[in-house]
This record gives C-alpha cells, sequence and structure tokens, in this order.
C-alpha cells in the first residue's frame, strides 16, 4: 500500500506568528484524521523549518518539507541552503522542480536530477514536481512531455532510491489559477506516469510510489480527486494558508 499524502506549500506566505497560529490551528483539527498509512507534510518557509517541527512534534503522521535546496553541497552560493544544512536540522522532505523555480529561478531537468541526488544522499525524501504548460497541454504531447520531466530528472536514480522519491504532478494550468485538472485529466496523468514508473523499475516500485496531485486542490475538488484509483493525495497551495480548509483536504484523503 503507498502513503496518502497531503502536503501544504506555503511558498513565500506568512510571518513567524502566523505561520505558528497556522501550524497549531492544523494539528488541533487534524491530528486524529491522520491514520498510520497517512502523512501530513507542511512545507513553510526555510526560516520557519525549526519552529515549525516544536509545533508538529506530538502530531503522529505530520512532517515537514523544505520548499526548495541547493545542488551544491556548501561554499560561495549566497542565500543558498544545502542538504546538509537542512539534514542537521531533521528535515526528512524537500520540494524539488516546482513549476515556479523552474519558470523563475530557471531550474532545468538536468539541475533538478543534480537536487535529487544530493537530497537523497542526506536522507531527505524528493517530492518531485512536473507538469505541462496551458500551450503544452493545447498543441504537443502532453504525457510525453511530463514523462520526459521524470525520464531526466529521476530515471538515473537506482530502484532503491526511487523508493523514496514522491511525485507530484501540477499543470501549470492549474497552479493559483482555480481551475483545476478535473479527476478525469489528472487521472489520465497520473496512470501514465505510473506505467512510465513500470517500464523503468517495474510494477512493484511503481505500485509503491505515491504519485499526488496540485493545482487549486480545494476543499470542494479533493474528494473526487483523492478517490481516483493513481491520485495519491495533493500538493496544496493557496488552500494549504487557510487551516479550516486544509483540514477538510486532509480529511478527504
Ligand atoms: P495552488 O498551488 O494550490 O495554489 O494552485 C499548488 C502548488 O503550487 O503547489
Amino acid at each position: 500500500m503507498r502513503n496518502k499524502i497531503v502536503a501544504g506549500n506555503w511558498k513565500m506566505n506568512k510571518t513567524m506568528d502566523e505561520a505558528v497560529a497556522l501550524t497549531s490551528e492544523i494539528v488541533n483539527m487534524a491530528k486524529d484524521e491522520v491514520s498510520n498509512d497517512a502523512k501530513v507534510i507542511l512545507c513553510p518557509p526555510a526560516l520557519y523549518l525549526t519552529t515549525i517541527q516544536k509545533y508538529i512534534a506530538d502530531a503522529p503522521n505530520f512532517a515537514v518539507a523544505a520548499q526548495n535546496l541547493s545542488d551544491k553541497l556548501s561554499g560561495a552560493f549566497t542565500g543558498e541552503i544545502s542538504a546538509p544544512m537542512l539534514q542537521s536540522i531533521g528535515v526528512k522532505y524537500v520540494l524539488i522542480g516546482h513549476s515556479e523555480r523552474r519558470q523563475y529561478f530557471n531550474e532545468t531537468n538536468a539541475m533538478l536530477a543534480e537536487k535529487v541526488n544530493v537530497a537523497l544522499a542526506h536522507d531527505i525524501a524528493p517530492i518531485f514536481c512536473c507538469g505541462e504548460s496551458l500551450e503544452q497541454r493545447q498543441n504537443e504531447d502532453y504525457i510525453g512531455f511530463v514523462k520526459n520531466q521524470i525520464t531526466e530528472s529521476l530515471f538515473h536514480l537506482s530502484a532503491e532510491q526511487m523508493r523514496s522519491v514522491v511525485i507530484a504532478y501540477e499543470p501549470i494550468w492549474a497552479i493559483g489559477t482555480g481551475l483545476t485538472a478535473s479527476a478525469e485529466q489528472a487521472q489520465e496523468m497520473h496512470a501514465a506516469l505510473r506505467a512510465h514508473l513500470a517500464d523503468k523499475y517495474g510494477a512493484e516500485v511503481a505500485e509503491q510510489t505515491s504519485i499526488l496531485y496540485g493545482g487549486s486542490v480545494s476543499a470542494a475538488s479533493a474528494p473526487e480527486l483523492f478517490a481516483s484509483a493513481d491520485i495519491d493525495g495533493g500538493l496544496v497551495g493557496g488552500a494549504s494558508l487557510k487551516s479550516r480548509e486544509f483540514t477538510e483536504i486532509i480529511k478527504a484523503r
């Protein structure tokens, strides 16, 4: 059985006080809702990771993730955060390849492959984001495009390493737009990605890899999305900033 995961990507939002309040509210409302085959992963700005870790310490099956990490291990890279630094504070997950990183910070598939490597080498599980633009969906082989993102950034891994990776399919046209992919559209892609993993790593690894959907997930859209056979939870942006709505999404998984 693969893990069901609901992750909240806070992006560059919330002050420290607001972040603590949000976390406390979510933990209070949701901590009894998360069974052992499930996980809630909060992705605050890196500045707050250690603080948020304290506030989730008593909530079983809660974890934090960093939103990004450097592909370098140390040195003169002002403003960057490395895998050894995240490991040294006990962070177990990291978002890699979010479309905003690809778009605004020019992260390429090759660079993301390096980030995946440094994360895994430091016992940090990548939540690897992939997804096509609206133009690609309308004019191109959009499934082939997303499969290629996975091929170029993940398929150098061993099967053993691949077992630690979570995939998040996030169509760019659905991120922050209020336009959710339909459950059918998401399921089509998730099934194709799982088949792609099976071709490379075999059915067993493909079956145990959690593939999350992201892109305007809300309390209203989550139940149908999460009920789809190959959708193993969600990576939630805007709706993860509201404790009540995020809790409803956690309950839907
Ligand atoms: P959204 O963001 O839920 O606000 O669309 C999702 C994401 O970017 O991870």
